[in-house]
């Protein structure tokens, strides 16, 4: 079967991959130049584990390739939309115009029947509008839209979208559903659920998912605040909670707050679509805002752990991704943190395994080492913010030894407050 996949991005790729890695024939489509010119010579450009063998084994089979050219989505049975959907400046509602420009240059270069599918994220009714473009543009043509909002995690990517635990596809034409089966049959036969609703609800599904998900990190970042107030634990509470199976173990780690490309701007374009229809959210609003704060109050946290002025003191970070295993920086926490920080006159030197380049851009003024231990080198304090792997089993002693100062706060309660205190830091962490 050919696909066309447009947008190119974490989810057009990762997706368009792995839709090759099926068997399908996938073209990945792009309006960014160096984006599929790096791709044309085997450049990913972006951090995602197994990403790269992926692509360049189905790009050796013949499956997968790269184009700028949108004429690509001539033939394809299916043509996936994975553009991004960012908040809108100003009100923060979805910004739909590259779905609605994409919309329109797939009906200006098909020529015949098609089915159109929806990947990326966007509000109620979105799809019924894509109908209405192509409708408009390509009258005589047989389109149908289909809504597959798409799950999967950054960092764990690859596998989420070749395990997932559902696939969604909101559609009401036999035709297109046939089409649907067919395009994820080798995830089907792996007994992976599809689930056929209405377009509408497809797209509500995605927003009601992220958004609960999102209450659930922020509902155990505030007991983990009450957890230091009262002198209790909040990783025994998350254990204690999660392993009731109704509630669930994941998504329980308290930490600097939720941050990147999606649950900061799907939460709010979810609280726009439920005021739009005078049916608000309170409980999403709640998380915004209590969300919004925590990021802010983590780098008056580490204040604090200094004495309270950080003034001229050196702070060294470890990690500056918004999670552990990609690149990605938006709405990262440590964007808030190092601001905070800054702001009350301290220096800040970090070190990201993969996310300095992005974060350069970002914050210009951070000064980026090589490795932890570089960073750590005659620093005030330590603070950890992302939970790599590289970081979790660190030389406590030898960094302790080249720091200037001994305090620590660990943002992701990778190290146990016991040891760190032995080793003779002042350790701080969340909830604990
Ligand atoms: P991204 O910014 O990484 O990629 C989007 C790509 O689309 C860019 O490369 C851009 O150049 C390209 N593009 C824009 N308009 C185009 C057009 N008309 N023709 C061709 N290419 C065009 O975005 P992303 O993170 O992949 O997210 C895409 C969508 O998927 C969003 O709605 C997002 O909410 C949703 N989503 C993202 C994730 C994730 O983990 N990143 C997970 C699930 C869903
Ligand atoms: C999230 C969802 O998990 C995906 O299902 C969804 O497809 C995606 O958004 C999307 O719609 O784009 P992602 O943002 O890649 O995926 O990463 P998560 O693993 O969900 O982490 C998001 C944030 O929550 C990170 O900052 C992470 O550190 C934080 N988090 C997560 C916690 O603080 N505690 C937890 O227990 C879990």
């Amino acid at each position: 079967m050919k696909i066309a996949m447009i947008g190119t991005g974490y989810v057009g790729l990762v997706s368009g991959a792995c839709f090759s890695d099926f068997g399908h024939d996938v073209i990945c489509v792009d309006k960014d130049i160096s984006k599929i010119t790096a791709l044309e010579n085997g450049i990913m450009p972006i951090y995602e584990p197994g990403l790269e063998e992926l692509v360049l084994r189905n790009v050796a089979a013949g499956r997968l390739s790269f184009t700028t050219e949108i004429e690509a989505v001539k033939g394809a049975a299916a043509i996936f939309i994975a553009v991004g959907t960012p908040s809108r400046r100003g009100d923060g509602h979805a910004d739909l115009r590259y779905v609605f420009a994409a919309a329109e240059e797939i009906a200006a270069n098909l020529d015949g029947p098609a089915v159109v599918v929806d990947k990326s994220t966007v509000p109620v009714g979105t799809g019924d509008e894509v109908e209405r473009i192509m409708r408009e543009k390509a009258p005589n043509l047989d389109i149908a839209v289909v809504s597959n909002p798409e799950f999967l995690r950054e960092g764990a990517a690859i596998d989420d979208f070749k395990r997932p635990d559902r696939i969604v596809i909101g559609s009401e034409d036999e035709r297109a559903n046939d089409v649907m089966r067919e395009v994820y049959r080798p995830l089907f036969l792996n007994k992976s659920p599809l689930l056929f609703t209405g377009r509408r609800t497809a797209e509500l599904i995605k927003y009601a998912a992220n958004a609960f998900l999102a209450t659930k990190i922020t509902f155990i970042n505030e007991m983990a605040d009450l957890c230091e107030k009262v002198g209790a634990n909040v990783q025994d509470v998350s254990r204690g909670m999660g392993s009731d199976n109704r509630i669930g173990s994941k998504f329980l780690h308290a930490g600097p707050g939720y941050g990147g490309s999606c649950f900061p701007k799907d939460t709010l374009a979810l609280i726009k679509t439920a005021q739009d229809y005078n049916s608000p959210m309170q409980i999403v609003e709640s998380v915004v805002q209590v969300n919004d704060k925590r990021k802010r109050a983590m780098g008056r946290k580490v204040i604090e752990a200094m004495g309270g002025d950080v003034r001229g003191k050196k702070i060294a970070m470890l990690g500056l991704t918004f999670k552990p295993n990609t690149d990605d920086m938006r709405d990262a926490p440590s964007i808030a943190i190092v601001q905070a920080l800054e702001d009350a006159g301290a220096q800040i030197c970090a070190y990201d395994p993969e996310g300095m380049k992005e974060a350069a851009h970002i914050m210009a003024t951070v000064d980026m080492k090589q490795n932890a231990y570089e960073t750590a080198q005659s620093a005030d304090a330590l603070v950890i913010v992302t939970e790599w792997d590289i970081f979790r089993a660190l030389d406590m002693r030898r960094i302790l030894t080249s720091m200037k100062g001994n305090i620590m706060v660990d943002l992701r309660n990778i190290y146990d407050d016991h040891d760190m205190r032995e080793i003779g830091f002042s350790y701080t962490s969340v909830g604990r």
